[in-house]
């Protein structure tokens, strides 16, 4: 078992590191008051290949492994979650998708923009009314011979007004249950598709999260992905995949919670010496190291369970369930070992702390997780 990383992973991690700290951190605080997009910054990250990062250069990508990917979210996330959960849901949930289960023309058309972060992808398959329990898809995508015909809404879309290409799940014939599903690629203009409300959320600020609404939009069967019912496999296929970035960006928001209460600790002085000296707080930093160093072997290894064509459907539930918590629970002593000074938003460790819970909810709650988990470890 070799846990070095190659030149390359380093590279990749490297230059992550560097966009992170020189161009995305000193936005950082003003982009979250403001829940402003970061358009400018993912424009950057698409030039220089973070946007579609395992499609092949045959599709405009950047041809990495997953374990790069796992390395670029680990860093982007140490400083900016809001832009580091549009990268993952345009790598992992559309460029993947698109790869892996698209057709040729659908490639062509619709990775290659994407790929090249010339366009930015979002994924559709929460409902009001459907959420964990995603079979219980109520927006429709009826069959008209030559085209669907879409209606329906969802909700807590990321990148829902900054996205061109939508994949949305729908059910096309209720009585086949998860069989009667399908994914179908929507394109913004498309008559009768509405960008609806804008969140106004605790983290995450920073990414633009909507309501969107479909009113008998007409989709050409084209745009349909696989065979017809393979909409909510896609959905499960493209979950498992996008879980690795998301514990890669829980991780990311542990680790650059330890790394500033690392550096503060070893600054701030209280009863005559400096805080990291004092038991309370070392104490306090390595239960953090330990298990953010514990939430990094767990993402690494699903992400090299993808590589190595292992099935990953466990471990990255297990890498986002342990991360997740990791990264909730770790966020909440930075801002403690921060005291007076981590409650305000010059020190950053408040926005971590706000930022990690989400990722205890999105792409399958962390009960979600358990599911499947309790599913694969009962499994004969
Ligand atoms: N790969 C392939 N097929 C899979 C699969 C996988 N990983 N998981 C399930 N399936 C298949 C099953 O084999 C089954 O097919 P068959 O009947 O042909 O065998 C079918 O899918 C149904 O599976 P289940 O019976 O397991 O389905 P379930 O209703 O019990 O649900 C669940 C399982 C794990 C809870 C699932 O519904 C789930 O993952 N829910 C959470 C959805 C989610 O993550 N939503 C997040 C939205 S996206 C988002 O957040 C993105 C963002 O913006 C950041």
């Amino acid at each position: 078992m070799n846990f070095e990383l190659s030149e390359e992973h380093l590279a990749v991690k490297e230059a992550a590191r560097d966009f992170a700290q020189n161009v995305l951190k000193p936005g950082v605080i003003e982009r979250d008051n403001a829940q402003r997009f970061p358009a400018d910054e993912i424009r950057q990250l698409g030039e220089l290949g973070f946007m579609g990062m395992m499609v092949s250069p045959e599709y405009g990508g950047s041809g990495m492994d997953t374990l790069s990917y796992v390395l670029a979210m680990e860093e982007l996330s140490k400083v900016d979650a809001s832009t580091s959960v549009c990268v993952s849901v345009n790598n992992s949930l559309v460029c993947w998708g698109l790869e892996t289960f698209g057709s040729e023309e659908q490639k062509q058309k619709f990775l290659v923009p994407l790929a090249k972060g010339e366009k930015i992808g979002a994924f559709c398959l929460s409902e009001p009314e459907a959420g964990s329990d995603a079979t219980s898809q109520r927006t429709t995508a009826i069959d008209m011979g030559d085209h669907y015909l879409l209606n329906g809404t969802k909700n807590w879309i990321t990148n829902g007004s900054s996205a061109s290409t939508y994949l949305v799940i729908a059910q096309t014939d209720a009585e086949a249950g998860h069989r009667g599903i399908n994914a179908l690629i929507i394109e913004k203009g498309m008559e009768g598709f509405v960008i609806g409300a804008k969140e106004d959320k605790m983290g995450i600020r920073g990414s633009d999260t909507h309501t969107l609404l479909f009113n008998d939009v007409k989709v050409p069967k084209e745009n349909r992905i696989g065979e017809d019912g393979f909409g909510f496999k896609f959905a499960m296929k493209v979950l498992s995949g996008g879980r690795i970035g998301i514990a890669a960006q829980a991780l990311g928001i542990a680790a650059g919670a330890l790394e500033l209460s690392l550096a503060y600790s070893k600054e701030r002085k209280a009863f005559g010496k400096e805080i990291s000296k004092h038991q309370a707080i070392a104490f306090k930093l390595a239960d953090m190291a330990t298990d953010t160093e514990a939430a990094r072997l767990l993402v690494y290894k699903s992400a090299l369970d993808k590589d190595n064509g292992r099935n990953y459907d466990q471990s990255s539930a297990m890498a986002k369930l342990f991360a997740s918590q990791v990264a909730m629970t770790h966020t909440v002593e930075a801002v403690q070992i921060h005291g007076g000074y981590g409650f305000v938003k010059e020190y950053h460790v408040e926005r971590l702390m706000r930022d990690a819970k989400i990722t205890q909810i999105y792409e399958g709650t962390s009960e979600v997780q358990k599911i499947v988990i309790s599913r694969n470890v009962l499994k004969d």
